[in-house]
């Protein structure tokens, strides 16, 4: 298993393209399914997630065209054709290596009539139910079975007929999966309290470009008007957030400048108001945000929260530069169980960390010591990644696979802006 190692101490300045939005690609590949004809997408980013993805694609016999493109660009082109699906079943020993797979079962359902997906199970940071997929799907007609460890879900015959759901509970993919399900049902289907996350806007922005009629797209009330048929379409992924983010965050906490290039800052305004009052220079623009790192960074107190508050992706990262503000920071993450795995790797580093319950009291310290650390899952590795680059000495990452999922290139990237790191593999 591959490994990072970085020297701290060194200022990041420069500036590296923001690449496509993992979360976005994970919902959008999966639309290729609605429609018999070719989708392209644009601004995918090269990532394990994403050929994990692709290859659940070709289970169902959709085929999966890479464009050519320079190895040295960021971000591919590729085209996805479901002409004639040869399976409707996710296998448990795909979904197993990546959960976002349960994205299938909505446009499989709404496609073929019918899907089999195995349950996903829970991760690193929590269990991660998919009860509210199911009742969406449900509410909009479905018959939904558990056996197995499989969810067998079947619409009647003729299709969906679509319904209303209201979600108890935010949910980013039962969003997705029911707004999958519902453009091609026979009726109008209504979501209320559903996710606003950019990347749930720049899915219906796509399902709008193949055909579908949805109304309310960036609120949490959506109406969607089923139609008989979609059509292909080309699309460029959304640039990521949660990436770009965690950029500003290495770069501040080196004491950097570094301009994210391509960066959206109305998908992030949460991340920019708390860069802002740890005391970070945040400048944007229409083509991408400039971070500068002046003075000493000031403790300040975060709640994690559904959009448009602050996304519990950025908890890490943030985490890891408050470890080196002045005075005490009290993090609160409200979405997921057990999402501070990475406290016990920062404190090896010398952090000073006390989590009681979901509620994380970060003590500043003058300074981190590098160290040898095990990244546990994607955002924690990225935050063991910032610390380490303001650490004294060296820090190995290990278990870099968790990082290739969501960070494309990442020793790249960090070297264009004078990081000293390098990717070593196993003895
Ligand atoms: C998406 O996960 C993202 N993943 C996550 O990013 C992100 O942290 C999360 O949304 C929240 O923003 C992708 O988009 C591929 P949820 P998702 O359904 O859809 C509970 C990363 O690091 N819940 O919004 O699984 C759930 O347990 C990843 O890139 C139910 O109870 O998140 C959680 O407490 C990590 N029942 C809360 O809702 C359900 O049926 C929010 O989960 C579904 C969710």
């Amino acid at each position: 298993m591959d490994k990072i190692r970085i020297i701290g101490g060194k200022r990041l300045s420069g500036t590296i393209p923001v690449s496509g939005a993992k979360n976005a690609a994970l919902t959008l590949i999966p639309c290729a399914l609605l429609t018999d004809e070719p989708l392209t997408l644009r601004n995918l980013p090269r990532l394990a997630d994403i050929d994990g993805f692709q290859h659940l694609m070709t289970q169902f016999g959709v085929s999966v065209n890479i464009a050519g493109g320079r190895p040295e660009d960021f971000g591919r082109v590729v085209t996805y054709e479901a002409t004639r699906l040869t399976s409707t079943v996710a296998p448990y020993d795909l979904v197993r290596k990546m959960r976002a797979s349960v994205l299938v079962l909505g446009p499989m359902l709404a496609r073929a009539g019918e899907a089999t997906v195995s349950m996903p199970g829970g991760c690193a940071i929590g269990n991660r139910p998919i009860d509210l997929h199911l009742k969406a799907l449900e509410a909009f007609g479905a018959e939904i079975e558990l056996a197995q460890g499989y969810v067998k879900a079947r619409a009647p015959d003729g299709g969906l007929p679509g319904g209303d759901y209201d979600f108890p509970v935010v949910s980013v993919g039962a969003t997705e999966n029911a707004l999958m399900a519902a453009v091609l049902a026979n009726g109008t289907s209504r979501l209320n309290n559903a996710a606003r996350e950019p990347e749930i806007v720049d899915l219906c922005n796509l399902l709008v470009a193949m055909g579908a009629q949805i109304e309310g797209i960036g609120t949490s009330d959506l109406t969607i008007h089923g139609v008989k048929r979609l059509h292909g379409a080309t699309y460029r992924v959304m640039p990521d957030r949660i990436e770009a983010g965690s950029y500003a965050c290495a770069a501040a906490i080196t004491g950097g400048q570094v301009r994210l290039d391509g960066a959206k800052a109305d998908d992030m305004l949460s991340t920019i108001h708390a860069l802002r009052n740890i005391g970070i220079e945040v400048e944007t623009d229409a083509t991408g945000i400039d971070v500068a790192a002046n003075g000493p960074l000031k403790a300040v107190n975060l709640s994690t929260a559904p959009f448009p508050g602050l996304a519990t992706d950025m908890q890490a990262q943030l985490m890891a530069l408050l470890c080196r503000a002045e005075g005490t920071s009290v993090l609160t993450e409200t979405i997921f169980e057990n999402r501070y795995m990475h406290v016990p790797e920062l404190a090896r580093m010398g952090a000073d960390i006390d989590v009681q319950s979901r509620t994380a009291i970060v003590k500043g310290v003058p300074s981190m010591t590098g160290a040898q650390v095990m990244a546990t899952d994607l955002r924690a590795s990225m935050s063991l990644v910032i610390a380490g680059l303001a650490a004294e000495g060296e820090t190995q990452v290990k278990r870099l696979y968790h990082l290739d999922r969501g960070y494309e290139r990442l020793e790249e990237k960090l070297a264009l802006l004078g990081a000293e790191v390098e990717r070593i593999g196993d003895e």
